[in-house]
């Protein structure tokens, strides 16, 4: 353990109120979507121990930055909300009144102790193994230690993490992530994801299962499974045989009101024949496959350790597009990885071609300390770098209008989960998880219905009950 010191813990039925008054907290998450999902974890493992969740940073007594270290950018972006807070928490000691300010989060694994060095306001410290001794660490921090927890422990966080609460999950809404998987043994060298997520890690059929159908009964319909490398998930199942991933998503498939399914992100080394033929056999499994391949050269995909080709690459999807004809691809691009050439991007703009993706995403490559890029020769200009992205970004953008618009006067499912922003308007999801704006007649919140695609919008599609 790595704590500043060690002395009496207080008591948990004094910790969470003040002058009898629930204590608030307040958690701002940056990243990925298994910070979202961590963040409800961390609300839930608060709320056990008397915090309620709050919107507005103003009312909140415990406030938590749970952070991304991915780019420099995202990291960059925590200090400086840091330097806010700490001005924020000097008004309220003016004021008699306390604020305990912690980081959770890939920082907070990748920096420990440095950020209280850095950042007067922090109190806590805690990195993404430990969040079960979340509600401990902060009872520790207002008796006026500074905690720092970073130490990757042994014990199953998720064995002592409360599950989910029925009321706060429907609040959530119809769609939910579930992380069944953690961390990454594959080391790609632009990636610091190994160092902070740690080592792969899955849980075990019995926890998924019971949490998808916890889910399920508190009115979810769509159940996203994360993982930083999820089709590498593999666990016993209930045969005593050893399932893969697209095992368990036929499993999951058959619980009662579990109505679509979907899974990120994935390596194109772990998908493998069942994986596969899951897409070919489920309904629920949604035609959409996020599978990044960062780049199109061959010597780039060498040098950033991915252990595949691009024809590698392409191969596979088409042996996707063939089990399911109708699915659509995104992805992930670096450009300006060390080394990288003017061919070397033509290759990656050549790849994108012979895809054609539905969306993707596209980032600069950003060196991180302790990766093995980061000390590679060849770094390439920025300004060659820009030019790079906005060139792959006009590319993809293309594709994606393309896309959509490929979809006017189709029939499609949408998943209806929220009111739309103008009155009358309710918005659903596409099996593509483009928004799809139709008449509020047209269904209640969790329905399933079809609908008529009119037209596009910048980012969403309009529709009328088919
Ligand atoms: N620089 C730029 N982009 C990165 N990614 C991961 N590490 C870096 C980095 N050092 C991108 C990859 C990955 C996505 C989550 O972020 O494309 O798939
Ligand atoms: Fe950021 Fe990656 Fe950590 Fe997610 S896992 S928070 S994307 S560094």
């Amino acid at each position: 353990m790595e704590l500043d010191d060690i002395s009496e813990i207080m008591p948990a039925a004094s910790a969470a109120a003040v002058n009898g008054a629930a204590k608030k907290v307040f958690i701002k998450t940056y990243g990925c979507q298994m910070n979202v999902y961590d963040s409800q974890r961390m609300n839930d493992a608060l709320a056990a121990d008397g915090y309620a969740a709050t919107e507005t940073i103003d009312d909140a007594d415990l406030v938590l930055l749970n952070t991304c270290h991915i780019r420099e950018k995202a990291a960059e972006k925590v200090y400086s909300e840091l330097g806010r807070l700490r001005q924020m928490k000097a008004e309220r000691a003016e004021a008699g009144r306390e604020m305990i300010v912690g980081v959770t989060g890939c920082v907070a694994q990748a920096e420990g102790r440095e950020i209280l060095r850095r950042a007067a306001a922090v109190d806590l410290v805690v990195g993404p193994q430990t969040y079960h001794r979340l509600p401990d660490v902060v009872r520790r921090a207002r008796g006026g230690q500074k905690v720092v927890e970073t130490e990757y422990s042994l014990e199953d966080k998720f064995e002592h993490l409360p599950q989910p609460r029925k009321s706060e999950v429907a609040k959530r809404g119809v769609t939910a992530f579930l992380t069944v998987q953690e961390g990454c043994d594959k080391f790609c060298t632009f990636c610091v994801v190994p160092y902070t997520r740690g080592s792969e890690v899955s849980r075990s059929v019995a926890q998924i299962v019971a949490e998808a159908e916890r889910l399920a009964e508190a009115g979810v319909r769509e159940v996203t499974l994360l993982g930083q490398n999820v089709n590498a998930w593999h666990g016993e199942g209930s045969d005593g045989k050893e399932w893969g991933l697209g095992r368990l998503l036929y499993r999951l498939a058959e619980i009662p009101g579990i109505a679509r399914l979907r899974y990120t992100t994935s390596h194109p080394r772990d998908m493998d024949d069942e994986l596969i033929a899951a897409h070919r056999d489920l309904r629920a499994l949604m035609p959409y496959l996020h599978l990044p391949v960062q780049s199109g050269s061959d010597r780039i995909l060498k040098a950033m350790n991915r252990r595949h080709t691009a024809a590698d690459y392409l191969k596979l999807i088409e042996r996707i597009r063939t089990a399911r004809p109708d699915i659509a691809m995104s992805g992930d691009f670096i450009v300006g990885f060390p080394g990288e050439t003017d061919a070397d991007f033509e290759a990656t703009m050549e790849i994108v071609r012979a895809t054609n993706y539905a969306s993707a995403y596209t980032f600069k490559y950003s060196p991180r300390p302790g990766t093995p890029g980061a000390d590679m020769d060849g770094h390439v200009d920025e300004k060659v770098k820009d030019a790079r992205l906005q060139r792959l970004q006009a590319l993809i953008t293309q594709q994606q209008h393309a896309f959509a618009d490929s979809l006017v006067g189709q029939t499609i499912s949408t998943l209806i989960e929220k009111p739309g922003r103008e009155p009358g308007q309710i918005v659903g999801r596409s099996p593509w998880l483009q928004p799809v704006i139709v008449d509020e007649k047209a269904g209640e919140i969790g329905d399933i219905i079809n609908v008529r695609i009119t037209k596009t919008g910048t980012n969403s599609l309009f529709a009328e009950t088919a």
